[in-house]
């Protein structure tokens, strides 16, 4: 029994951070988007859940965009505080649209603010129904790739069916995908029914919507996207990187967003700069992957003997499974962090390339700055993520896992100097700088991204 309680216990700690950081995941997109509108003079609120709000500041004080927050039932532990995910997220539809109806009509009362439009993410589509009370416009806002969602959606529309039989998966304008490629939570099937709830929910109401907008941009997913045209109402408005790490002119702004964690921003900057060009491996496994041990070591391994430096990001929460006393054998060759400034860093011209886990962030963060990946994914989309960094956009490569579904300490070694000296490597930094310089393209003036946020402005009235 004991066990048991553990196990729940543990589950639950799992779900309570999934929920934050998911969620910080989300609202990042989004606050970018939010600037972009304000950049175009457009007046923009951020709506955020007070919970969430907590662990969440905006690092720009002088902002214009006004941050607002609304209960969702859950104002001390979120998600973790509901009996269930499922009790959290019926919860959060009831108490969170009358809280967001309530607010639209108090600010506009109270500030004289006329709304035009809503834009709202995804997992929320019941946002949809109190946008239509008021009139508004609605945009829903998708964060992650359009080769993701497009798999979410034909599960949505049952032309993927579950659990998936063949060995191979066919969606209109995406390679092949074995099993193993497709998010994780469909090769997994029936682990997670309240996820999986969510991620099928998206769907439930955006054919509704006026717009639906994609974190991505149209070069980067022209296949897919076009593939899909009764769903895209308008289309990719991303990356949404701040654009001070898009555009050369806005590069000494630091105001760009909002952090998670602490960053330790001089000590990784002050290792960085001490460090020759190209000679660094930055690794990290973004804010939720739980490596097992040995998978850890094997990494803690590979990095200490290969020939390079290297920056890890290893969470608190991980810290355990490192190799005893291996911050200290590894001297100045390594730094170890709890968490770091990821955008800072990838700009680094110290930097060689990254060991990432493929959250969809990292690898648009990677792809704008034109850092080679080598592509560890865990679980989530990442799978997908990953699929797409080596064979569709040949920035990186995924090494191999053996038979227990571990990458060997040679395996990472014979990347890493792969990446970092092999002609594959070259080929790889030369098709990320493609796509850094194809990014800017997109966001800057008169580029795909550029264009569809302003047509998606032209359509507001207060403009
Ligand atoms: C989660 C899922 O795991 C991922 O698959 C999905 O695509 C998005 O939501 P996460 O695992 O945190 O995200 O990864 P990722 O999407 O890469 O986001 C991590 C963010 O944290 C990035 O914006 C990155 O810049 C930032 N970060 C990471 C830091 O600022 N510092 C760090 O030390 C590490």
């Amino acid at each position: 029994r004991g066990k048991e309680i553990r196990k729940n216990a543990i589950k639950w700690k799992d779900l309570a951070r999934e929920a934050v950081d998911e969620g910080q995941g989300h609202i990042n997109p989004m606050l970018q988007f939010a600037k972009r509108l304000v950049a175009k003079g457009v007046k923009a609120t951020l709506v955020t859940t007070i919970f969430l709000s907590n662990s969440v500041t905006l690092s720009d004080p002088t902002s214009s965009i006004d941050l607002q927050t609304i209960s969702d039932g859950f104002d001390q532990g979120g998600f973790a505080q509901a009996k269930s995910p499922h009790t959290y997220m019926s919860t959060f539809k009831s108490v969170g649209s009358q809280n967001l109806a309530s607010l639209i009509k108090k600010l506009g009362e109270t500030t004289r603010l006329k709304f035009d439009a809503l834009v709202y993410d995804s997992f929320m589509p019941w946002a949809l129904d109190v946008a239509k009370q008021f009139g508004l416009l609605t945009a829903v806002f998708f964060t992650q790739s359009c080769a993701v969602n497009s798999i979410y959606y034909h599960v949505s529309k049952g032309t993927l069916k579950l659990p998936v039989e063949e060995p191979n998966v066919s969606i209109p304008g995406l390679p092949l995908l074995q099993v193993s490629e497709l998010p994780f939570l469909l090769y997994h099937y029936g682990l997670y029914p309240a996820s999986f709830d969510m991620i099928v929910g998206q769907f439930s109401k955006h054919e509704a919507a006026d717009w639906v907008l994609i974190n991505s941009f149209h070069e980067l997913e022209k296949e897919v996207i076009d593939k899909m045209p009764e769903i895209w109402k308008l289309g990719t408005i991303g990356p949404t990187i701040p654009s001070m790490f898009l555009d050369k002119r806005l590069e000494n702004n630091k105001d760009y967003g909002m952090s998670l964690l602490e960053q330790n921003t001089s000590t990784c900057m002050n290792w960085l700069n001490s460090k020759p060009n190209g000679s660094v491996v930055y690794v990290s496994f973004g804010s939720m992957a739980e490596l097992g041990l040995e998978q850890m070591a094997e990494i803690a391994l590979g990095l200490k003997e290969s020939n390079y430096y290297f920056l890890w990001v290893v969470r608190k929460s991980e810290e355990s499974k490192l190799p005893n006393n291996f911050k200290v054998e590894i001297g100045e060759k390594g730094l170890i962090v709890a968490w770091c400034p990821q955008l800072e860093v990838l700009k680094h011209e110290s930097l060689g390339c990254f060991l990432s886990h493929c959250g969809y962030n990292s690898v648009l963060e990677a792809l704008c700055l034109g850092v080679p990946m080598l592509a560890m994914p865990q679980w989530a989309d990442q799978a997908t993520n990953a699929k797409h960094v080596e064979d569709v956009w040949k920035i990186g490569i995924r090494p191999s896992l053996d038979e227990k579904g571990i990458v060997r300490k040679e395996v990472i070694k014979q990347c890493i100097n792969e990446m970092m000296q092999g002609e594959m490597g070259k080929e790889m930094k030369k098709n990320a700088d493609k796509w850094k310089n194809l990014a800017r393209e997109a966001v800057d003036d008169g580029g795909s991204s550029d264009t569809n946020i302003d047509e998606f402005v032209s359509k507001l009235v207060c403009v």
